[in-house]
């Protein structure tokens, strides 16, 4: 069974994408004692009085410890304990028998045990009962976490969280055994299960902590006990679960103020709402900016190619394969951790500079001559002028032109800032503009009210039809930008262009490794 992921407007149902926490220690691949040694995820404080006290259940049938956490029925139950979830298609009380039959030794139900399919056949497992199961997964994490010694690093914002943990995540790794969030598993349930992959071994942990209703970051930073947190920036995104720029700051603060004394924030200086965090921290704090001196500033920026070179509070020069000013501030939040972590500086430049782009955000790719920027995984107004910015300053030797689907998720302001965003496409000098889907018409209106030609603006009700426009319109040189939250699917125009373009060329794309 799957676990229900945090059901998001924006598109983002990760749900298809959950899965136990052997496959995500086996996507972490970050523990490489534990992999020489092929041991278990250890674990074995979950014996059955140890679950019930941790999530304040009732123990209904006595066996044997467990040896970690899942939720999924399907694979890597051997020797776990299975946490049955209900989420909006599946309810893991369907699948206990299954867990069990799976080899589960224990499992956490919030049903009457005579409601749950096969239970009382099921032999060799211990139950307990709680009233939340959800609640019971996060209690359970808050003391697995307090059980192990891992440095835990929070990473919020409204942007970059995933491509600030994923590339933490390399450089830390390199440096000491680290687990880190699989893909955006940043919710009530993602949260918990990154927290279980920590073994014992583990120093340090990287977890994405995202939010789209007041108070659910409170709620997973009681949980993660961050030693360190870092704060990306804040800005209009899920506008319909925290109301106002203002709810979003609100909401996001609760990371910061969840450090404890000797820990550390690492904000973004150059955030207005980011910054003032600061003032109601007891923690020590350190500030990242690109405008001046800071604890981590970066000066002289320059785009090389696909590439962002830097000078790193005014000594040596970094030389960042990833292009676009949001990337700078990404590379300086993970500096700053690393240090804090103690790994040396050019130690973690190197990992850093090595770290492979996270997938489909801002990441390059070509066929056929063209240049394509698949930032297909998500969009706000802030990614969306980070991605915008970036584009207008990559050297390009045709057109610049870009595909932008809808932004979910932004309530009352949803027109507004889509009207705005397409004249900022103007007056970043884009020679082409798609608007792809029936939400991004204020794009296209925007961009055209603000002055481009009308022959440059194009409204399309479909990816599909986005493809049929594109293809022949593109030519060898030309670098195209595709971006939209999750839910419009531009994925799949960057695949169809990809495919298309290379077997137009009769050749095979270079693919690119991505993090995940
Ligand atoms: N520091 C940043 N500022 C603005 N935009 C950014 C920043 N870092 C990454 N982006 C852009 O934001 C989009 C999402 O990136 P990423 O997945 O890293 O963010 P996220 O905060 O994890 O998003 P989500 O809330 O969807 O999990 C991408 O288009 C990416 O290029
Ligand atoms: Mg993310």
């Amino acid at each position: 069974m799957v676990a229900p992921l945090r059901p998001s407007a924006a598109g983002k149902n990760l749900g298809s994408r959950m899965d136990s926490i052997e496959s995500q220690s086996a996507r972490v691949g970050s523990n490489p004692a534990a992999q020489r040694s092929g041991r278990s995820v250890p674990g074995t404080w979950l014996t059955p009085t140890a679950v019930q006290k941790a999530c304040g259940g009732e123990l209904l049938v006595r066996g044997r410890s467990a040896t970690g956490v899942t939720t999924d029925s399907r694979q890597g139950c051997e020797g776990k304990l299975f946490v049955a979830l209900r989420g909006d298609n599946h309810d893991g009380h369907d699948h206990v028998a299954a867990a069990i039959q799976n080899g589960a030794r224990g499992v956490v139900i919030a049903r009457d045990p005579a409601d749950v399919p096969g239970l009382d056949r099921a032999k060799g497992a211990f139950v307990v009962r709680v009233a939340d199961a959800r609640r019971a997964l996060l209690d359970l994490a808050k003391e697995h976490r307090r059980r192990n010694r891992a440095k835990v690093i929070g990473i919020t914002g409204s942007c970059g969280k995933t491509t600030t943990k994923e590339w933490l995540g390399a450089v830390l790794s390199a440096a000491m055994p680290t687990v880190r969030s699989p893909g955006s598993y940043n919710n009530d349930v993602g949260v918990p299960l990154t927290l279980f992959s920590i073994q014992p071994e583990t120093r340090a942990a990287v977890v994405e902590i995202g939010t789209n209703a007041p108070g659910e970051i409170g709620c997973l930073t009681a949980v993660a006990r961050p030693d360190v947190a870092i704060v990306t920036c804040v800005a209009p995104a899920h506008l319909q679960g925290l109301g106002s720029i203002e709810g979003v700051a609100r909401e996001k603060s609760d990371l910061p103020r969840g450090v404890h004394e000797d820990g550390l924030c690492i904000l973004n200086g150059d955030d207005a709402n980011v910054r003032a965090m600061a003032d109601s921290l007891s923690c020590r704090v350190e500030f990242v900016s690109t405008r001046g001196e800071s604890d981590w500033f970066a000066t002289d920026i320059q785009t090389v190619g696909e590439g962002t070179t830097f000078r790193l509070k005014g000594g040596r020069v970094v030389e960042l394969p990833r292009a676009g000013m949001h990337n700078v501030y990404n590379a300086l939040f993970v500096l700053a951790a690393a240090a804090e972590l103690g790994v040396p500086e050019d130690d973690a430049i190197a990992a850093l500079c090595a770290a492979k782009p996270a997938s489909r955000r801002f990441e390059p790719k070509r066929a056929g001559g063209v240049d394509i920027l698949d930032d297909s995984y998500n969009m706000n107004p802030e990614s969306a002028r980070a991605g915008l910015q970036a584009l207008a300053g990559m050297p390009t030797k045709g057109r610049r032109i870009i595909a932008f689907g809808e932004m979910l998720e932004l309530g009352d302001h949803s027109y507004e800032l889509h009207q705005q965003l397409g004249t900022a496409v103007w007056r970043a000098g884009i020679d082409v503009l798609v608007a792809v889907g029936a939400g991004s018409k204020p794009i296209a209106d925007g961009a055209i009210a603000a002055g481009m030609p009308r022959a440059c603006v194009h409204f399309v009700d479909s990816v599909e039809s986005a493809q049929a426009l594109l293809l022949p319109m593109l030519r060898d040189g030309d670098r195209i930008l595709c971006k939209a939250s999750r839910r419009v699917g531009l994925d799949r125009l960057v695949d169809a262009l990809i495919a298309s373009l290379t077997a137009a060329n009769g050749g095979a794309s270079p693919g690119q490794q991505t993090a995940d």
